[in-house]
């Protein structure tokens, strides 16, 4: 009898632990070259926008404060330098394999956002010491990145 008892919640316990484990990672930032190789027209257009150089624009001794930092590299890790695509579209290493992310509904469960507008704010704010306004319409086709 009490061998049973014993023996189910070690049972339990096994199952909880398990269970901590198989439960979906946390998504993390996998970097712009990762998205790269099946986005390549995405990419090209990226490279061109004041987004791939929003780390190089800091001067070297901003480069070192967490404060400027923050708004001008992806996920706040500066090995992720400038506004990235998963910046915007979220971070990528749950979605970013060809069998998740051909199904938009799968992709979307795992961390991507496919329309991130308003994701834009969370830098273009008064936080922001060069500030200039903000506005989608206006601001979104300098940016644009169709398929
Ligand atoms: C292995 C190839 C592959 C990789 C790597 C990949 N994608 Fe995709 N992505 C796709 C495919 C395929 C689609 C679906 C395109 C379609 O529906 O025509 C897609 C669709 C998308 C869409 C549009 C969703 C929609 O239909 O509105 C976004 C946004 C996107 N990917 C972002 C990213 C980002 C950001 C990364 C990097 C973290 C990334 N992808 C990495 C293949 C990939
Ligand atoms: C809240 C997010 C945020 C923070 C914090 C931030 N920036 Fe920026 N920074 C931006 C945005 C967004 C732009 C683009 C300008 C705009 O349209 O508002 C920008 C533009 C810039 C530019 C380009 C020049 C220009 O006028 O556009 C420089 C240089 C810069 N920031 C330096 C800094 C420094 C230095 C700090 C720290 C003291 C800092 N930033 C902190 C978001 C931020
Ligand atoms: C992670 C922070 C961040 C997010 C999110 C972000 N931006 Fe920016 N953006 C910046 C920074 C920093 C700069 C300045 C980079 C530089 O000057 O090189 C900038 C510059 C720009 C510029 C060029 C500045 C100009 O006045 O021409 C445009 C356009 C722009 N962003 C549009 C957008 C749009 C649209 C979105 C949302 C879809 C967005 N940004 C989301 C940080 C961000
Ligand atoms: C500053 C934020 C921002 C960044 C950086 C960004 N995107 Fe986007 N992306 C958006 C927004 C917003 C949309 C949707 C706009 C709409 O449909 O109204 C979009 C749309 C897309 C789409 C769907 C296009 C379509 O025509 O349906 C794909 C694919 C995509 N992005 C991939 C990427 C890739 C790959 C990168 C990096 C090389 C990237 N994005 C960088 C904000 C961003």
């Amino acid at each position: 009898m009490r061998f049973a008892k014993v023996f189910t919640v070690l049972v339990a316990a096994l199952f909880v632990t398990a269970m901590a484990y198989t439960v979906v990672a946390a998504p993390t930032y996998v970097g712009v070259n990762q998205c790269k190789m099946c986005h390549m027209k995405q990419y090209n257009v990226w490279k061109g926008t004041a987004h791939a150089k929003a780390f190089d624009v800091l001067k070297p001794a901003d480069q070192a404060k967490p404060a400027c930092v923050k708004c001008h590299v992806t996920g706040d890790n500066k090995s992720l330098p400038g506004v990235q695509c998963e910046a915007c579209h979220g971070p990528g290493s749950e979605y970013k394999m060809f069998s998740v992310m051909k199904n938009l509904k799968e992709a979307e469960a795992k961390g991507l956002t496919p329309k991130p507008v308003g994701v834009c704010v969370k830098c273009h704010n008064k936080n922001s010491p060069n500030f200039k306004g903000f506005d989608f319409k206006t601001m979104w086709p300098k940016i644009q990145h169709g398929l």
